[in-house]
């Protein structure tokens, strides 16, 4: 037995991120009793555990999945943790891992620098030499109005990279800790940065949004802290020193131009004599333009993997990069130019008629010229980030190498938790194209897609989104950093929610423009989501004022046009993207009538928060909730349904919301799955469904005894459908059901991209009804779940783990023409009830017969065989 998966605030010894609420949560694998007996958490500032500053003593009652030692934190202090386990067949086990405190809210010495020639926008490099006695505990704090590098003696001091990432910075800056000690040597030493535009000063967004500040730059302190005395060894100011950089434009959509030729030798490091320079500027950023300086709240973005390509010859002539699968990151090459000659790469999702296409980036350039040196070595961009699959050459001699090049994908570092296989190879890669199409989207904020002039925060999409990322990846900390942001931006739309977080369209002022139904929802969807997929309710507690505020400005809204109890007003995306506006089928808005949608979520979002009411003991707010939502549906139920069942709104979408939202009268449902059946049948077994409809069709059907029919979409190969864009080569899941036509062409250059998750939320539907795994919200963090999968036909076997927090879950079902076969692991000290699709009466249950009901599974493994009854209809 033994104790993994250490947590803080959701984050592997998290070093200066913000630790308010601490929650430390753990995982307990190889025991071989069911459960925990008792537990004991001791908190330490030295790894000894002498010096104790917390501990709970052995308590039965301490949680795995969030414990609050409800303690005053420290700045800038590195505890220990230490967890000892007693199973209920007393096995013993403990481990012991860190979390170190930022600066907490402490005073700051350091001054904001920028470079001292320009207007404060060019990238620039800067740096200090100080002096150190004892090179022990020495940490660099610093905040970045940009995005910047840092060395130290010209050594990188961390492999994260896109520093500080992105963030609300007009609401907050959010403060980057390094442990720099390793890299330090007793006497001089060299701290350096370089900093460029990042997000911050890009032109995010469209309409004109512009950067968040026009000037970049960083404040920073170096301090050491042992045997109680706290020194400040550097602190930026004037004393330090500016030179130009190579990076001689760098913005995230446009890409990157650089000249090795302008790289001083030896920039960050003791006595360098090379290069022009000149002493910083110290400035007080410009009213508006940066928030006030807060721990961190981010998961760090690394290198998680390379890819190499094929080298291809277009018809047109070009040399063309494929790695085969559709990226976020960057190309790294290796230089063999002569010092004065320019490489140029331009990046694309698709090739037409097998030649370079671009034109789906609308005004994102793209691009990465390098200015060569003459050095051989690897070689790639550092402020900017690209989406793509193929790479224009350009510059290059007629034939290259291959092996001279990789593509460097980059995301957010999130502990990945779940994955499926299954007898059908396109279901596989369908996996994996919706997995790919996270690992593209999760740069720091869930964005709508990776490669044209976006890359935003789009509260849509990561609301239908979250379901299938949370099953996939470890989304804890990556949320909670997303929910603070979103917390701050409501502070600003008097508690409406912007279409994306960080906040960029400023001139949508108007109340009734600035939130959408099913994009602000996000605001009681995500919390809901991640309190049920993890049990922490600190971090519920945490959102529930922004639930609390999207629910009051829905119904100021609705108090504004009559107070009936539905939301009626104001512009909706509604069913975006929808099929059915066979009426203006220009338009991205679907058929289903967005204020039905507006309605139906105003619902889903008063009863999301009255459950976060429930889990947080806030009984006055939830017996209020609790009327509120009585009215809301009963509105909606005069309004768009007859007396007899009949929903007014006659598309997929409207039906299969009601049923999802559970807005209908039991006695109604019946009707409405078979309404919304016939419709589906009616319109060949396809699906025409936007953004709010996609994401629960399947499961509507699946839990409403057609798990048949779901599994026709799904494995449909006409368009519209998931498959119809794999076998048009699609790697991850494309914005528009037809992003290409049939024959392959690119269907629109206005709004289309081939890396938008939204569909890939079908995912959820693989976990929840093809692997049957869900979990319950009375039991939140997979403490008790529910196993009920489907059976589909056109399916063989079904393979499913998913480390949940409470530790991993197995389903993997197999099934010849007369048997069933299961095998279901429940982690330690969790319970499952297991529901057995087309059971008989009895089942083989470990090769023993038990009755088919009412199965109730503690930790360990448990097969089940049976001959199928036939499926449930
Ligand atoms: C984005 C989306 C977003 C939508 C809003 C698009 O431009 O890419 O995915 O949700 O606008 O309707």
């Amino acid at each position: 037995m033994k104790i993994t998966r250490l947590k803080a605030n959701h984050l592997t010894a998290p070093v200066g991120n913000n630790l308010d609420d601490l929650s430390l949560s753990w995982t307990v694998e190889g025991a071989k009793a069911p459960r925990q007996k008792s537990a004991r958490v001791e908190i330490a500032l030295d790894r000894a555990f002498r010096k104790t500053v917390f501990d709970s003593g052995t308590r039965a009652d301490i949680d795995s999945l969030a414990f609050n030692p409800g303690i005053a934190l420290e700045p800038r202090i590195r505890y220990f943790w230490r967890v000892s386990v007693v199973t209920s067949k007393n096995e013993k086990a403990s481990a012991v891992s860190t979390f170190e405190t930022g600066k907490r809210g402490e005073a700051w010495a350091a001054r904001w620098i920028t470079a001292p020639f320009g207007d404060g926008s060019a990238p620039f490099l800067v740096r200090k030499t100080f002096t150190v006695d004892k090179p022990a505990d020495v940490r660099v704090y610093c905040a970045a109005l940009g995005i910047f590098q840092i060395e130290v003696n010209g050594q990188p001091a961390t492999d994260e990279v896109l520093l500080p990432g992105y963030h609300s910075y007009t609401k907050q800056i959010q403060i980057q800790t390094f442990d720099i000690a390793p890299l330090l040597r007793p006497g001089e030493n060299t701290l350096a940065f370089h900093v460029g535009w990042g997000w911050y000063r890009s032109s995010m967004g469209w309409g004109g949004s512009g950067p968040f500040g026009p000037t970049i730059g960083i404040a920073c302190e170096v301090r050491a802290k042992s045997r109680g005395q706290d020194a400040l060894l550097a602190v930026s100011d004037a004393s330090w020193h500016c030179a130009p950089s190579p990076v001689l434009r760098s913005e995230i959509y446009y890409g990157e131009d650089y000249d090795a030729r302008r790289e001083i030798a030896g920039w960050s490091t003791n006595g360098c004599v090379a290069g022009d320079w000149a002493a910083a500027r110290e400035f007080a950023p410009e009213a508006g333009a940066a928030g006030p300086l807060a721990d961190r709240f981010s998961s760090p973005i690394r290198i998680q993997e390379t890819l190499t390509p094929e080298v291809i010859k277009t018809p047109a002539g070009e040399t063309v990069l494929d790695f085969k699968q559709e990226l976020t990151g960057w190309v790294e090459v290796v230089n063999r130019a002569p010092a004065g000659a320019t490489w140029r790469f331009q990046v694309g999702e698709i090739l037409q008629k097998g030649n370079f296409y671009r034109d789906n980036l609308r005004s994102a350039e793209a691009q990465y010229t390098f200015t060569s040196d003459g050095r051989a070595g690897p070689v790639r961009p550092h402020f900017t980030f690209y989406g793509f699959r193929y790479v224009k050459l350009e510059g290059f001699p007629e034939t290259v190498d291959p092996a001279d090049f990789k593509a460097l994908v980059i995301h957010s570092d999130l502990e990945r938790t779940g994955s499926i296989e299954t007898s059908n190879p396109v279901v596989n890669r369908l996996f994996a194209n919706a997995l790919w199409g996270q690992k593209g989207n999760f740069l720091d904020v869930p964005t709508d897609c990776p490669q044209r002039d976006e890359r935003l925060g789009w509260t849509g999409d990561a609301q239908v989104f979250a379901g299938t990322a949370c099953f996939n990846m470890d989304c804890a900390a990556f949320y909670a950093k997303f929910m603070n942001d979103l917390l701050l931006e409501q502070a600003v739309y008097d508690g409406g929610v912007p279409f994306t977080v960080p906040a960029l369209m400023a001139w949508i002022t108007k109340r009734e423009s600035h939130s959408s139904c099913a994009w602000g929802d996000v605001a009681t969807v995500l919390p809901w989501t991640v309190y049920t997929y993890y049990g922490d309710a600190s971090l519920l507690r945490r959102q529930y004022t922004a639930m609390k505020e999207w629910v009051r400005y829905i119904k100021r809204q609705d108090d504004e046009h009559g107070g009936v109890g539905l939301w009626q007003s104001g512009f909706h995306f509604a069913d975006w993207l929808a099929l059915d506006n066979f009426k203006n089928p220009k338009d991205c808005i679907g058929a289903t009538a967005p204020y039905f949608i507006a309605s139906a979520y105003y619902a889903r979002s008063v009863e999301l928060t009255l459950k976060a009411a429930e889990a947080l003991g806030e009984k006055k707010d939830a017996a209020a909730y609790a009327k509120l939502l009585k009215k809301v549906k009963a509105a909606f139920l005069k309004e768009y349904f007859t007396p007899a069942g009949r929903c007014a709104i006659d598309t997929q979408t409207a039906h299969a919301l009601a049923l999802h939202f559970d807005l209908v009268p039991e006695a109604f449902r019946p009707r409405l799955v078979a309404a919304l059946v016939k419709k589906i049948e009616d319109n060949g077994k396809a699906l025409s469904t936007g953004f709010v409809g996609t994401p629960i069709l399947c499961r509507v059907l699946s839990d409403n005894g057609h798990a048949d029919l779901a599994r026709e979409l799904l494995l449909r190969e006409k368009y519209p459908s998931w498959i119809y864009e794999i076998k048009l080569g699609a790697t991850t899941i494309w914005e528009r059901w037809n992003s290409l036509l049939e024959d392959g062409t690119c269907s629109d250059t206005g709004m289309n991209s081939m890396n938008h998750y939204a569909y890939g939320s079908i995912v959820e539907w693989m976990y929840r009804n093809l692997a049957g795994l869900r979990p319950r919200e009375d039991a939140p963090g997979f403490r008790k779940a529910v196993l009920k999968p489907d059976l589909p036909a056109g399916f063989d076997w079904v393979k499913m783990r998913f480390n949940s927090p409470v530790g991993e879950y197995k389903v993997a079902w197999r099934r010849t023409e007369k048997t069933v076969a299961f095998s279901i692991v429940v982690p330690f000290g969790a319970e499952a009830e297991v529901v057995l699709p087309a059971a008989p009466k009895t089942v083989k249950m470990n090769g023993k017969t038990v009755a088919a009901k009412n199965l109730v599974l503690r930790a360990g493994a448990t097969t089940f065989n049976y001959a199928p009854a036939g499926q449930p209809e």
